[in-house]
């Protein structure tokens, strides 16, 4: 499955930088903040020129995945019917200096997967949020280089995870598949993961001793 447009949810920090790689990668790009795009034409124009600013409707319509880097206390600002049946990544993370508190969280046993709940229609995968936005840039080397940086992606559809995985691969990186949306939890801020920079064994490695540990934590039956 070859993806031509990349939308993006949120021209800030992570959105532009995801847009640049993209754009080097060959995709199509469009970006949406939350108001009119006339307001973030010359942004675009100057952090990831060759990016269309649109509509977050637009973006939801067009784009063959899209992409949520909005802070993540305005998770409910997503559109759910828009979101339905697309393929999306979803790039956010918990910072309660940033966020404010969230009991949300609370009930939900990861944040992708309290943007599931409120988006259930959506394909969604997790990835690129462990890695800074500027890295994004920094760290991209080309397929087979030795040593190239690794990102894992978690998702419950296959498709989406296929999907997720060349995506990454194209922006610069080395996709590891961490398997269902439940292990995005693996990859969350104060994870060894998020923490540290790895290659594709090093993510192999610690995403397997995230499992061990849940299953250890299991009651037995
Ligand atoms: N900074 C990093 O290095 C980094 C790395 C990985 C992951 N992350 C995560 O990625 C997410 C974005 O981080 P950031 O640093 O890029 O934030 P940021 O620079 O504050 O940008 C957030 C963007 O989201 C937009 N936005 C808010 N609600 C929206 C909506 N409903 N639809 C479309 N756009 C909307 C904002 O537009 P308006 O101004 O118009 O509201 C703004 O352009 C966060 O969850 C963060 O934790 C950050």
């Amino acid at each position: 499955m070859t993806t031509q447009t990349i939308g993006i949810l949120g021209a800030g920090k992570v959105g532009t930088g995801v847009a640049r790689q993209a754009l080097l990668a060959g995709y199509r790009v469009l970006i949406a903040a939350s108001g009119d795009p006339k307001n973030i034409d010359l942004i675009i124009s100057v952090m990831a020129p060759g990016a269309k600013a649109a509509t977050a409707a637009q973006v939801m319509e067009e784009a063959d995945l899209v992409v949520l880097s909005v802070p993540l206390h305005k998770f409910r600002t997503l559109d759910p019917a828009a979101l339905a049946g697309k393929h999306v990544v979803d790039t956010m993370n918990y910072w309660r200096d940033t966020n404010g508190d969230m009991p949300e969280l609370e009930e939900a046993p990861s944040s992708s997967e309290m943007v599931l709940a409120h988006i259930p229609g959506a394909l969604l995968a997790k990835s690129l949020n462990h890695i800074g936005y500027h890295e994004l840039e920094l760290d991209a080397l080309p397929a087979g280089t030795p040593g190239r940086r690794a990102l894992a992606v978690a998702a419950d559809d296959d498709a989406t995870r296929t999907m997720v995985l060349d995506f990454v691969e194209r922006l610069g990186f080395d996709a590891v598949d961490a398997g269902d949306l439940s292990n995005g939890l693996a990859f969350e801020p104060n994870t060894p993961i998020f923490n540290g920079s790895y290659d594709k064994a090093g993510i192999a490695a610690e995403l397997a001793a995230h499992l061990t540990a849940e299953r250890e934590l299991e009651p037995a039956v």
